[in-house]
């Protein structure tokens, strides 16, 4: 089992270039197969998640040629299956997205039910909810979601949650049913927007993503597009509170400064210096870090996807930072492993209080879900010592290349397979 080992302690220094937006991608790889004619995706983030579905649409007869490690070409006139039991597709949560787009171009879709991180319980009834409203049947059979329609017709959905997914899914069905869909109550993440611009790029015709309300005018046929992937917020974000917790200076490259602005608050109210530049962000870890307090929120506010990176800077903080957690219920797992490095973080339902400590020390720990895992790396990054980080599995799922980045901006981390490398990883950096 592949694991990484990292020396601590070191300031991280340097540039770093940003993949592509890996949620982003996922529905717009699922999108590409909803037309007969070659879809061209570049900026795809080389991750193990993408390769997954990359996989599973493979399986179902869609063709896919390897432009270079972040571009494809892919055919979806050669599909001839719409069940999609490929024994992968079950520990992607996108996988769901393959049932809005089949549903859209061939009103029929059986897919395994979706897996992916276990930061809580994950239901998809607001998929459902919009599947059926656009006149679908939905069956839970077998570990299988099966859906059809005769066929699809717009409808009035409002949301009863704001999800990312949902959105996505219905937006999916909605481009190629007939007539019009407006989704209320709908997200406004990056992603959402980038799903819709890649949609109406194949012919779609949505307005209003990026705002609660996004209307779709359903078209019979979609057509053929070259997209590129809007840079990953998350990953930036990561690369920000790793400069941030290590006293470091980095400069992110290849992003989208809106996207990150509730990020880029936190970080100035715990004392960073950021430079902000159109595509670009340098952000400078202060000698003391000061203590804050953070929700989770829908976009705009706070990403869940950034609450373990941050929780694990304010533990270097000073005083007492509270860290609300208002989207997933089991996303504090990460809090046992980084007090056995001398953190003092108390969870309270969805609430950490986290006191500050001087410093973190090494140990082996183990990366419990993608985001969480790549937080328990900066831990280790900021830590006095060695730090084994177990089942990276997870961080594999969302970050590309990521120990070699980290190493780029001055990081000591390998990734590691046996004992004896990581012997000689110590011995070689002493
Ligand atoms: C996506 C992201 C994930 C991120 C999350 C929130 C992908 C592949 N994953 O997940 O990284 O953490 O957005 O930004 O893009 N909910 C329901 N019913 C539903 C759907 C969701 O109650 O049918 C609830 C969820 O339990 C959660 C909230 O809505 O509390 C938000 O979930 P959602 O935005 O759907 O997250 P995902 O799309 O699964």
């Amino acid at each position: 089992m592949e694991r990484y080992i990292i020396k601590g302690g070191t300031p991280l220094v340097g540039e770093v270039g940003i993949s592509g937006a890996k949620n982003a991608a996922l529905a717009i790889v699922a999108a590409a197969i909803m037309t007969d004619d070659k879809v061209v995706i570049d900026n795809l983030p080389d991750v193990r998640d993408i390769k997954v579905l990359l996989e599973s649409i493979e399986e179902i007869g869609a063709k896919i040629n390897r432009i270079s490690e972040n571009c494809v070409e892919i055919y979806g006139g050669t599909i001839n299956s719409v069940r999609v039991d490929y024994e992968y597709i079950k520990k992607i949560r996108a996988s769901y997205y393959l049932l809005g787009a089949l549903l859209g171009r061939f009103h029929n879709a059986e897919v395994a039910l979706p897996g992916g991180c276990n930061i809580g319980s994950r239901p998809i009834d607001q998929h459902i909810k919009g599947f059926k409203a656009l006149g679908a049947e939905v069956e839970i059979e077998h570990g299988m979601i099966m859906t059809s329609a005769e066929k699809l017709v717009g409808n009035h959905i409002y949301m009863d949650v704001v999800s990312v997914g949902a959105s996505i899914n219905v937006m999916l069905a909605a481009a190629m049913a007939e007539g019009n869909t407006i989704i209320e109550n709908a997200a406004k993440e990056p992603h959402v927007v980038d799903v819709a611009n890649m949609l109406n790029s194949m012919g779609a015709n949505i307005k209003g993503a990026g705002t609660d309300v996004i209307r779709i005018k359903g078209v019979p046929k979609l057509h053929g597009t070259e997209y590129s992937v809007i840079p990953d917020q998350i990953e930036a974000g990561t690369f920000m509170f790793a400069a941030a917790a290590t006293k470091g200076d980095i400069f992110v490259k290849n992003v989208i400064p809106k996207h990150l602005e509730a990020t880029t608050a936190k970080l100035l109210e715990i004392g960073c210096t950021i430079e902000e530049y159109d595509d670009a962000v340098r952000v400078i870890g202060p000698e003391v870090l000061k203590c804050t307090h953070v929700k989770t929120l829908p976009y705009p506010g706070f990403p869940t996807d950034m609450q373990p990176q941050i929780a694990v800077t304010l533990a270097l903080s000073q005083g007492i930072s509270i860290v609300t957690e208002s989207i997933f219920e089991n996303r504090f797992k990460y809090v046992d492993e980084l007090s056995r490095m001398g953190a003092n973080i108390k969870v309270e339902g969805n609430t950490a209080i986290i006191t500050g400590v001087d410093k973190f020390t090494g140990t082996q720990i183990s990366a419990p879900d993608l985001r969480a895992g790549a937080a328990l790396v900066i831990a280790g990054l900021a830590a006095d010592g060695f730090t084994t980080i177990d089942d990276i599995v997870y961080i594999q799922r969302g970050y590309e290349k990521f120990e070699e980045k980290l190493r780029s901006v001055g990081a000591k981390i390998e990734k590691v397979s046996t004992d004896h490398d990581e012997q000689k990883f110590k011995l070689k950096i002493g």
